[in-house]
């Protein structure tokens, strides 16, 4: 891949993005690119020592707040805090967890653990934007996956990313009079910590078979997102955009 140098144009200046899941992985590199387009970025993560870390090394724009995507209260604390502030620009719902398991090996507790973090934490962050006084312009990104556009190994990972997409759908049409938009992101093989339940070298195999021939970065994901955050993206909402080096149309 050739180098390519963002251009930084301030695009988020001045706006208050929360982003979920955001101690590492995609969700980290998207704060530390927030927060260089000119956003007060924070960085939610059940995680504790990584979203601490990240925060100091981001600086004054960003805060470090312990907050499990799972929980109505803490949502609820999210939003008086955003509302202290003047309201929520951004949102980025991206906490996830990922375990494909085979439909055999699944039971209910696994299944709902999924559906607690993957689609509740999302809705729950759908309804945050809501409570948390955002204005015309905000924008809602939801992180779902390929699996979120096809029949992929792991029944509840897979139910839980097509729920995503669905109620992204919803959310858009729902929140499109107030001029709040709402989109979901389709990554597949994204070299972060999510994927190392992979062997290393079934990865890299796998990455091969990709139609652009290698995996993604968190960078790659990280300029989607910032696009869909900005106004540079004003009339594109309930739109499911694959990124995934072809995967998807293949
Ligand atoms: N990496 C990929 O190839 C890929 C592919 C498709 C979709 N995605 C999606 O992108 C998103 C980010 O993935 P990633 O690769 O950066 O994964 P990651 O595992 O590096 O990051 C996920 C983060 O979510 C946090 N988290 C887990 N449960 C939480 C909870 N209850 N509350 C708050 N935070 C919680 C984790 O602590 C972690 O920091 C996920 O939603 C994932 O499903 C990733």
């Amino acid at each position: 891949m050739g180098n390519i140098v963002l251009d930084r144009n301030n695009r988020l200046e001045g706006r208050l993005i929360v982003i979920t899941g955001a101690a590492g992985g995609i969700g980290a590199e998207v704060a530390r690119q927030a927060v260089a387009e000119g956003a007060r970025v924070i960085v939610s993560d059940v995680r504790e020592k990584d979203g601490r870390a990240l925060a100091v090394e981001l600086g004054t724009n960003a805060r470090f707040i312990q907050h499990d995507v799972t929980s109505e209260q803490e949502w609820s604390d999210m939003a008086q805090t955003c509302l202290a502030e003047g309201g929520v620009h951004g949102l980025v719902n991206n906490a996830g967890i990922y375990d494909p398991r085979l439909i055999v090996d699944t039971d209910a507790a696994f299944f709902e653990r999924n559906m607690r973090i993957n689609q509740l934490g999302t809705f729950l962050g759908i309804r945050f934007v809501e409570q948390a006084a955002a204005p015309p312009g905000a924008s809602i990104v939801n992180a779902s996956s390929l699996a979120g556009l096809r029949g992929t190994k792991g029944i509840a990972y897979t139910a839980t990313k097509w729920a995503v997409r669905g109620m992204t759908k919803t959310a858009a049409v729902e929140l499109a009079p107030r001029n709040i938009r709402a989109n979901s992101i389709h990554p597949a093989f994204i070299d972060t910590p999510m994927l190392a339940v992979m062997a290393r070298e079934h990865f890299e195999a796998r990455a091969k078979s990709i139609p652009l021939g290698r995996a993604g970065t968190a960078d790659d994901v990280t300029r989607l997102v910032l696009f869909l955050l900005s106004d540079e993206s004003a009339f594109i909402t309930g739109a499911e955009i694959a990124i995934d080096g072809g995967l998807a149309a293949s």
